[in-house]
């Protein structure tokens, strides 16, 4: 079914559907099968030199997990896309396919935590040559691009601070110097953002968060140009970060719903940001849909909503935000975000607790925020909770 004119919550329920439909089943199923036989050895042999499309061993594809790629595939407007087992598998497989040694990475000191010790700890050990820019400085990142580089790798809105990063700038001034361009699309989702549409070549999620939605199934994905997605798709078929069919097929639903929550999660949050953001016992709100926020107007120009996640310091100590999250009832105190619960916790023990308390530091993180990743509750509920956690303090 061509998909590419439909709108994407019709997109996330129907792309990829359809071929596995056994005697009616009008849901794709879960293909657990390791191997697919055959009884023709010329077909066999066409479809592992692939001259044929067909399956041959789930490390490399798999029915169930071809059904995950082509969903993020039409909802990113990608040529195509390949599936990992979690969204630090796909974020490592890309930079080792496209950086070897003597090559240059330009990136932003506010990537994920995990991206971040990948920046400052692994790479320089294989004679990468890694820099790490002031994240909203789009001047300094123009100009280290303009130094020569392979990879420009972005993300945003960062995790956890939310800054914004301009795609559609940074990607003209990879283009003029021959750089590929890889986005962190994981915190606004497809919905949200496109950046291939905002000249990235290659767009990256943790389909752990808001594509599964559930906090039920790890995986990641790489959509984009198919030149490069082939690439990494032979590293990762190579090096085995596969992801299975069962936590495929957990993604793919998820997705289906994925619109209707990411437009629930986008209006709660801005009118819990809101409301924070008026509250004598918070000291600052980091959301992108906060016309005061540092990021407010590039948000706008690229992202069609902003988001479930926001993070906020209290007016306090560490002390504060501990009495403040235990008081908390309508919340997961736990590592993830993306889900249909909600789900908050402080940076130094979820998403940069690899990074040194220096570090964190560095990259503007106080010991005393918390990152709140918002639900599909009621938004009304949630206030309520909020306006009592902070009422004890
Ligand atoms: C923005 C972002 N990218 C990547 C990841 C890594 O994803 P995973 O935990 O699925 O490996 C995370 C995890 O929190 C994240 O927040």
């Amino acid at each position: 079914m061509d998909l590419s004119k439909s709108k994407k919550g019709t997109a996330a329920v129907w792309a990829g559907e359809g071929d596995l439909n056994t005697k009616g089943a009008a849901t794709s199923p879960i293909v657990n099968s390791v191997a697919f036989s055959y009884h023709d050895l010329d077909e066999w042999h066409d479809v592992s030199t692939g001259k044929a499309s067909g399956f041959i061993y789930s490390r490399n594809t798999n029915p169930t997990v071809a059904v995950l790629e082509e969903k993020i595939r039409v909802l990113e407007s990608a040529e195509a896309a390949t599936a990992f087992s979690t969204g630090m598998a796909a974020i490592s497989n890309t930079l080792f396919t496209f950086l070897t040694a003597g090559k240059r990475v330009v990136s932003i000191k506010d990537t994920y935590g995990g991206a971040s010790k990948l920046f400052l700890d692994f790479l320089p050990h294989y004679d990468i040559n890694v820099k790490l820019c002031d994240t909203t400085d789009h001047e300094q990142i123009e100009s280290e691009i303009a130094k020569g580089c392979d990879l420009v790798y972005l993300e945003t809105p960062t995790n956890p601070t939310l800054k914004v990063v301009d795609i559609k700038r940074l990607s003209a001034a990879a283009k003029k110097a021959g750089a590929i361009v890889a986005v962190d699309n994981t915190f606004a989702t497809p919905i949200n953002q496109n950046p291939l549409q905002l000249g990235a070549d290659l767009v990256i999620h943790s389909a752990t968060k808001f594509l599964c939605g559930h906090s039920d199934a790890m995986g990641g994905l790489v959509a984009g140009k198919k030149e490069l997605v082939q690439k990494v798709f032979h590293f990762r078929e190579i090096n085995g970060a596969s992801l299975q069919a069962d936590p495929a097929y957990m993604i793919a639903r998820g997705m289906k719903t994925l619109e209707l929550r990411i437009e629930r999660q986008n209006a709660s949050a801005l009118k819990i940001a809101s409301y924070l953001k008026g509250h004598r016992k918070v000291k600052d709100v980091f959301y992108p849909g906060l016309e005061t926020h540092t990021g407010y107007d590039i948000a706008k120009q690229q992202m069609r909503g902003f988001g479930g996640i926001m993070s906020f310091a209290l007016d306090g100590s560490y002390d504060l935000v501990k009495k403040f999250l235990t008081n908390l009832k309508l919340v997961h105190l736990a590592a993830s975000l993306g889900s249909v619960s909600t789900l908050a916790g402080p940076p130094r023990t979820t998403s940069h607790v690899e990074l040194t308390e220096e570090q964190r530091k560095l990259l503007g993180i106080p010991e005393s925020l918390i990152r709140y990743s918002v639900g599909i509750e009621n938004v009304d509920d949630l206030l309520q909770d909020l306006d009592e956690a902070l009422g004890l303090l």
